[in-house]
């Protein structure tokens, strides 16, 4: 691969990006505060997923200063679904330090970003690069297999060692005026064109000319990846309890999967007898004087390193016991931010209370 120029992409991107940039909510302004967020919450999440969350997030907290003296429940529940919360949990921290310490500006160098919580050297290259004209690379996935692809890679991309490589090729390509440009290019291009899932679009690809794997007809050989491990299972009993029209929920441990959110009461199933009546002596055992289950829904959520297989059951009970935490349907919906592991419950919940059956 050393025979492989780069230098075109630094030439042939940024036009290209500059014609066919998706027109996204963090691009039309590049103030720190925006791009922040935006890169924070699209480490580990699509793009698509994001829209629906960003403007509402800035809505509610729309300076750094707002968002250094936010709620903690408030925050958790605008990061609701999206997953992966110790990226809002280090967001906050973060916005106190700019806010507090820095007089609300963001450091402007690669090292002084690279020093906050949550920002790695990905996040801390995207906005040095895209804020501040710094001629940092910022490499993700995208970014990886465009470059694996062009360079025809040989080396696993899920290395530390592909990452350097990568930023190291691709640093020399940036020059002023242009940085934010070439990083976003490289985004887009591995995101709309040499695209991960099937056939990369190398007739619309402005690197065509000069990428090796386009060249020898081995765009599927690249990136190479390795082999991931076999996710965890996990079987849990899960139980919406409903009282009148409350239902039951309790928070999370600080510490852990899904640290300090709500959930609704669950326990490793233990398959001593059958599942509903396992959830039933659960919900006893909880104090809330299970009196009769309404429905049994099983799903499946996975989350990066272990997946569970839920046994939810769904139950009318006739105590509310002080050491769980009753809310409304409403209240379930507006109030507490409930992760999307546990969703298919919730939804059970606000169908109870459309369906007219709480009085
Ligand atoms: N993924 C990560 N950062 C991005 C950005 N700025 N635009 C589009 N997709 C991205
Ligand atoms: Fe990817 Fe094809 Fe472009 Fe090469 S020519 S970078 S394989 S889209």
């Amino acid at each position: 691969m050393d025979t492989i120029s780069l230098a075109p992409i630094a030439a042939l991107l940024p036009p290209w990006y500059q014609k066919n940039a998706r027109p996204l909510p963090w691009r039309a302004s590049p103030a720190p505060y925006r791009v922040w967020l935006s890169e924070i919450m699209l480490q580990q999440t699509r793009v698509e997923a994001v829209l629906g969350y960003y403007d509402r997030f800035l809505a509610a907290l729309p300076t750094v200063e707002a968002l250094a003296a936010a709620d903690d429940e408030l925050l958790m529940k605008l990061w609701e679904g999206l997953g992966y919360y110790s990226r809002a949990r280090n967001l906050k921290k973060t916005a106190q330090i700019v806010a507090n310490d820095f007089g609300g500006a963001f450091p402007d160098t690669y090292e002084g970003l690279l020093a906050l919580p949550g920002i790695g050297p990905y996040t801390a290259g995207a906005i040095a690069s895209i804020c501040f004209d710094r001629p940092t690379p910022a490499v993700d996935g995208n970014v990886l297999r465009v470059f694996a692809r062009y360079t025809e890679y040989p080396g696993s991309v899920d290395t530390e060692a592909a990452k350097k490589d990568a930023a190291d090729a691709l640093r020399p390509l940036y020059t002023p005026g242009l940085c934010g440009t070439l990083t976003q290019g490289m985004m887009e291009l591995g995101a709309c064109v040499c695209t991960p899932n099937g056939a990369p679009k190398c007739n619309l690809c402005p690197l065509a000319a000069h990428c090796a794997a386009h060249a020898n007809g081995t765009w599927e050989r690249y990136p190479v990846r390795t082999e991931k491990k076999a996710r965890k299972t996990a079987e849990l009993t899960a139980v919406l309890l409903r009282c009148g029209e409350r239902f039951a929920l309790r928070k999370r441990p600080g510490k852990g999967l899904l640290a300090g959110l709500w959930e609704f009461p669950n326990t490793p199933l233990a398959r001593t007898k059958n599942a509903a009546d396992e959830a039933a002596a659960f919900a006893a055992l909880l104090g809330a004087k299970p009196t009769g289950l309404l429905r049994e829904i099983n799903y499946t959520h996975v989350f990066t390193h272990v997946e569970w297989r839920v046994h939810g059951f769904y139950f009318t009970c006739a105590e509310t016991p002080a050491s769980l935490t009753w809310a409304t349907a409403k209240e379930l919906k507006s109030v507490y931010a409930l992760p999307s592991a546990f969703r298919p419950l919730a939804e059970i919940a606000e169908m109870a209370e459309t369906a007219d059956d709480l009085e």
